[in-house]
């Protein structure tokens, strides 16, 4: 396996550090053992919407529990023909509210690195106190990430007491604006290690702003490549049709289920075969959005030394890990601020490497891009710096926010950050693959790896009952907005990992394309499961700074109501409109 190149990058490089690996991680039987979790038969959830509440008294029709059944069970797993069906029948894990405190006990002594000098702890009661208060559990930071209170109060300070105008001019409202302006950029130049001499920082709206500035202005030409992975975003996928107009070759390289990584030797021989003579560009996400797969860094050497320009997504990348700009060496690097900080929105920066100004052509020019333009003499010139790229007004309110949310990130510390993050993932993986049903057969399928080496805090699964049937995501996502859980469901525009996490091939695609009516998601989704027997779609949750392992605790807590659930018991409306549900 290739490995990254950066300080932060995958979780396995503090795995070797022992910061954020289980300080001793135990066989499964043990770790439920230790983790003080009840056996199946002695307890039992009620619903879903048990989940804030007590567990309901054993079925009269549950199994007492049984000490021969554990030693056959521990036989069965000596065993190696048994398979792991054998080896869960009975013995399986039970997340339930009083047994967080226990729980979160045997959390800390087995990822010792979470959180040591609980810095984090307090942040989160002082900084992010609002997700206690409205009892809310937030698992959607690749979504968005969550703002800091003292964020907004530095920014609300600012903006009373400043008098600020727009940047292009040169008064006293406009000056102040301007520094402000070039502060944030030094600032995001210095927390991503672009050197000023080697990087522009051009400001966008978000992340799609960014690529499709790229996407707009490479000079793709006939026997260009424009290469990527499969798995990415469709603000990247997006890019293909710029290429296609002008002529260049799409080729997209695949990434494998279960874990989704890349196809390395595939890349490799698309990176030998491109044409020379003429601009090539691959472009791949640092961190998937969906699996949270880390696609290997050290690819921007491979493609570069085989005569490429490399952009690299680093959106879903950087709010948990060090994106190191000077070693990564990227030609392009996108990402969107709120996705690291919360706050501001509508942000996001283009870091592109000054000697790359001659690889893109802008289409256009607009007010603050050009150094003149004339309606007479009918021509312009482009600037040749940052300005070129931001086009009219910047959000030039916005953009000291960036600074003080970047200070706030520096404060807690991104390695911080990421140590937490690997070891909340690290169990989440654990206690998600643990989930069985009587049976021993699982609720949860993951898509993509199932431990934290090269990988990040996004975890991506389906659920399935009893019987093997797919619970509909779109219903999960339901009952957890009903306990005030945060998650997304869907394919996370990203298509292309969704496709290859469901083995859903040009054959069961193509046919979508090329209508007169455009195909709606729900009437496409619910084709594919009709055909396919399976939803095209899955549910995410993500960790980030202000998680706790109450919240990926009580998430658990959650699934606990799926265990041996029908899905016809599921979809009725009365699972959902439990009383404790309805208080909830
Ligand atoms: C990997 C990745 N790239 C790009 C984007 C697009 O970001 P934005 O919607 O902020 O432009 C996202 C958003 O989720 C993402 O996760």
């Amino acid at each position: 396996m290739t490995s990254h190149l950066g300080p932060g990058t995958g979780f396995a490089r503090e795995r070797q550090r022992d910061l954020c690996a289980p300080a001793d991680r135990p066989r499964p039987d043990r770790m439920r053992q230790q983790a003080g979790f009840l056996p199946a038969a002695s307890s039992r959830l009620g619903s879903v919407g048990d989940f804030l509440g007590v567990a309901v008294p054993a079925r009269p029709s549950d199994p007492p529990p049984d000490p021969v059944a554990t030693s056959a069970l521990i036989r069965a797993e000596a065993d190696p023909a048994a398979g792991d069906r054998a080896v869960i029948t009975r013995d399986r894990a039970v997340y339930e509210p009083l047994r967080l405190r226990e729980a979160e006990a045997d959390f800390s002594r087995r990822y010792p690195g979470f959180d040591p000098d609980g810095a984090l702890a307090e942040l989160r009661r002082l900084d992010y106190a609002r997700l206690d208060e409205g009892g809310h559990i937030y698992l959607d930071y690749t979504g968005g990430g969550l703002h800091a209170a003292s964020q907004i109060d530095a920014h609300a300070e600012l903006m009373r007491a400043r008098v600020l105008g727009n940047p292009h001019s040169n008064s006293p409202a406009s000056l102040a604006s301007t520094e402000l302006m070039e502060r944030a950029r030094a600032v995001v130049r210095e927390f991503f290690n672009a050197p000023p001499d080697d990087y522009l920082c051009v400001f966008t709206a978000n992340a799609s702003a960014a690529l499709r500035l790229v996407g707009e202005s490479y000079r793709f030409g006939l026997g260009s490549t424009f290469a990527l992975t499969a798995d990415n975003h469709n603000s990247v996928n997006g890019i293909r049709e710029f290429a296609r107009r002008k002529g260049a070759e799409v080729v997209y390289v695949l990434v494998t289920a279960p874990e989704l990584r890349l196809d390395r030797a595939a890349m490799s021989g698309v990176l030998r075969a491109a044409e020379t003579g003429v601009r090539n560009l691959l472009a791949f996400p640092a961190q998937s959005n969906f699996s949270g797969v880390q696609h290997p860094l050290d690819l921007v050497g491979e493609a570069h030394a085989a005569g490429w320009d490399v952009l690299v997504d680093a959106a879903a990348f950087a709010p948990t890990n060090r994106f190191d700009v000077a070693k990564v060496r990227p030609d392009f690097a996108t990402l969107s601020f709120y996705k690291i900080m919360g706050f501001p929105t509508g942000l996001g920066c283009l870091l592109m490497r000054r000697d790359r100004l001659g690889v893109l052509s802008r289409p256009w020019f607009a007010g603050g891009t050009v150094t003149v333009a004339s309606v007479a003499g009918g021509g312009h010139y482009l600037r040749r710096d940052e300005a070129a790229f931001e086009d009219g007004t910047v959000d030039y309110l916005n953009l000291p926010a960036v600074t003080t949310g970047l200070a706030h990130i520096g404060r807690a510390g991104l390695d911080a950050i990421h140590r937490r993050a690997g070891c909340l993932t690290g169990w989440l993986l654990d206690a998600l693959d643990g989930l069985r049903h009587q049976g021993g057969r699982r609720l949860v399928q993951i898509h993509g790896p199932r431990t934290t080496v090269e990988r990040g805090g996004t975890v991506t699964f389906s659920m399935h009952d009893p019987d093997g049937r797919p619970i509909d995501d779109l219903r999960v996502e339901e009952l957890a907005n009903q306990v005030n859980i945060s998650l997304r469901t869907g394919c996370f525009c990203n298509p292309g990992a969704a496709e290859a996490a469901h083995q859903l091939g040009a054959e069961h695609m193509r046919k979508w394309f090329g209508r007169g009516e455009p195909v709606s998601y729900l009437e496409l989704r619910d084709r594919i499961r009709r055909e396919h027997g399976q939803f095209p779609s899955a549910i995410r949750i993500s960790v980030g700074v202000a998680t706790n392992f109450a919240d990926a605790y009580r998430f658990l807590c959650f699934l606990q109501g799926f265990v041996d659930r029908s899905v016809a018991e599921i979809n009725q409306p009365a699972f959902a409109a439990s009383p404790a549900m309805a208080s909830a």
